[in-house]
């Protein structure tokens, strides 16, 4: 199965962002993953709407942000005005999940749905028909190069046998290494998001690396 390889952009080198889109195009990657957050959902800023222009102006490749701000209903348009292919917003950070999910459906993108660690599937399951994609934060989001929190596991077993009802897809986000790239493969789960702990930071070429988790 070929999963989808999303690289986390906020882990680029943003001194040579255009030399990095195409390295990471060249090496094949699927949907181009950009990190927003507000100090405020997290205590962390990290990629802002310059940087998704640049992102989108450099390749034809999909491109996703994952919305890791308050009420991101009332920003949503900003995004999908630029050409961003997918959309997550968080339900812990929106008043009005099902109306912003429809929002982003209604202009033709896809709706994802992003939850965090603590964050069950039972609160959720009302939103599950609307989703085209699920990122199961597989750490507190925020920060790159955290450990795994193998309490995430129960959920993405759940998801994963739930899929049936439903048509979304499954990307877990956070400590993706190849290992857990290729345990969650052989599971079932579509896509990861690829930062310090699969891609960024490394000493080989990305086409060596993407290649490399392409075969496990
Ligand atoms: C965490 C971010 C992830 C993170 C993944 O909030 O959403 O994209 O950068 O990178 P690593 O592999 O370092 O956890
Ligand atoms: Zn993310």
């Amino acid at each position: 199965m070929k999963q989808l390889l999303c690289p986390s952009m906020m882990c680029a080198d943003f001194g040579n962002l255009r030399k990095e889109i195409g390295d990471l195009d060249r090496a094949g990657v699927d949907i181009y993953h950009c990190d927003i957050m507000d100090g405020q959902f997290v205590p962390n800023m990290t990629m802002g709407i310059n940087d998704v222009k640049t992102i989108r102006a450099c390749t034809d490749t999909l491109v996703d942000c994952h919305l890791m701000i308050e009420n991101p209903g009332e920003k949503v348009d900003w995004f999908l005005d630029m050409g961003v292919d997918l959309l997550y917003i968080h339900p812990e950070s929106e008043r009005y999940v099902v109306k912003t999910l429809s929002h982003i459906k209604s202009r033709g993108k896809l709706a994802g749905l992003a939850i965090n660690p603590d964050t069950s599937i039972e609160t959720v399951r009302e939103l599950l028909p609307l989703a085209d994609y699920i990122l199961v934060m597989t750490v507190s989001p925020g920060f790159a190069g955290q450990a795994f929190l193998d309490l995430t596991r129960k959920k993405i077993a759940t998801l994963l046998q739930m899929r049936r009802e439903y048509s979304y897809k499954i990307v877990i986000d956070g400590a993706c290494s190849p290992e857990i790239i290729k345990e969650f493969t052989r599971l079932g789960v579509d896509g990861f998001v690829l930062g310090t702990s699969a891609l960024f930071n490394k000493k080989e070429e990305y086409s060596t690396l993407i290649e490399r988790l392409r075969s496990l």
